[in-house]
């Protein structure tokens, strides 16, 4: 095993490929790498699933730095004609199937993109830097997520070094993809970086995962629906902050190196059902705890992890990153972001939203 290198200097890349761009966390990642890197140059590769959003991007619509490619991370020979033309130097690769609910119903579509679609992405990455001869002055950096590490019981935090312990085919082939990043790093020298990080909460995220859809709920009236007891424990990150433990990692980040990413924030999901209820009622006006009577305790997810808690004193003390707001600022600003784009919830939940990319993207040049 090689150990990690610290690089000489913050690196520039100059033409990166980002996977997933149009999801929540990576049209978050485009828009904080395109404000950060005067000269970067991205294109987006996303195919553009149920969670893929191009109005995500609204406002990096018009910069010819960004730009967006409908197409799947398992296509190896889109994938070759991608390198040739764009010469990339780094790969951030966020395209991934995302919700365990759906990983329980529908397995193999979550190996199939997130291991051998990150397989895939791998070996296009390989074949171009090594004919290029710049493999090690490049980089591929996997976002993964903490899941991976397994359920804690009542205390206890996911470090780096916690055995893998995946539960949910969605944990399983995260863990899977980790392993073949780590595998192409140590059998072909690739320079890797990979960092697991806990929940992510903010704007633009699809209304199925459990922050937006209480708001949605809690606005609409309707029930609140509880996993078992609601006593299972998540560590809550904002997910700009989440974008910038990225680009810190993606320019400093030590090769062959895991970053865990976390807010040192637990909530059990009931407590957190409940401080949703108080932002939302507050700034609806509504009387003090009214909508709790909408809560509903549901049959439990199957295989439900307990508890997920990260220390995240590794990238704090090696590149020193921290999160930059408090929950309460987070989730505060997350709720009014909601209530003011009832718009954009409205498209995501007609599918509306999946019209955007013809109307706006197929005819142009
Ligand atoms: N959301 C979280 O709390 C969280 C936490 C830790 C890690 N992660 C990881 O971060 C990444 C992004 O998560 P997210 O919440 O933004 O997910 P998301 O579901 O919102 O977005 C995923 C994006 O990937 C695209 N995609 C899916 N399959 C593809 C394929 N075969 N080819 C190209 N594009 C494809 C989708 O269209 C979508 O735009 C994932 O790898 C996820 O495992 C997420």
């Amino acid at each position: 095993m090689t150990a990690p290198q610290a690089p000489h200097q913050t690196r520039t890349f100059q033409s990166v490929l980002v996977t997933g761009g149009a999801g929540f966390i990576g049209s978050h990642v485009v828009r904080t790498l395109l404000r950060n890197h005067e000269g970067i140059r991205i294109v987006n590769l996303d195919v553009l699933t149920y969670a893929g959003n191009l109005s995500n991007l609204r406002d990096v619509e018009g910069d010819a730095r960004h730009t967006f490619v409908k197409g799947d991370i398992q296509d190896g020979a889109l994938l070759a004609g991608l390198f040739e033309e764009h010469a990339f130097d780094a790969v951030v690769h966020l395209a991934a199937e995302s919700h365990v609910d759906r990983s329980i119903e529908n397995p193999l579509a979550f190996l199939e993109t997130n291991i051998l679609g990150t397989a895939t992405l791998l070996n296009a990455a390989k074949t171009s830097w090594t004919a290029r001869g710049c493999m090690e002055t490049s980089l591929f950096y996997h976002i993964s997520t903490d899941e991976v590490y397994g359920s804690l019981g009542e205390d206890g935090l996911f470090t780096e070094t916690t055995p893998y312990d995946p539960r949910s085919p969605y944990s399983a082939s995260k863990a899977s993809s980790d392993h073949v990043v780590r595998a192409y790093h140590h059998t072909y020298g690739m320079p890797v970086v990979i960092s697991n990080c806990s929940n992510n909460y903010g704007s633009h995220q699809f209304p199925e995962k459990l922050i937006p859809l209480m708001i949605r709920n809690i606005v609409e009236g309707r029930e609140l629906p509880i996993y078992g007891e609601g006593v299972n424990v998540r560590d809550w990150l904002w997910v700009e902050d989440h974008a910038a433990a990225i680009d810190v990692i993606l320019n400093r980040g030590w090769v062959g190196d895991t970053y865990n990413v976390g807010g040192l924030n637990e909530w059990r999901n009931i407590d957190l059902v409940h401080k949703l209820i108080e932002l939302v009622d507050a700034k609806l006006g509504r009387e003090h705890g009214q909508s709790k009577s909408l809560i509903r305790f549901v049959k439990d997810r199957a295989g439900h992890d307990m508890r997920y808690a990260i220390d995240a004193s590794h990238l704090e003390a090696r590149l020193g990153w921290k999160p930059s707001v408090t929950f309460e600022e987070g989730l505060a600003g997350t709720v009014d972001w909601y209530l003011e784009n009832q718009d954009w919830l409205e498209e995501v939940t007609s599918g509306e939203y999946q019209k955007y990319y013809e109307a706006h993207y197929t005819n142009r040049g």
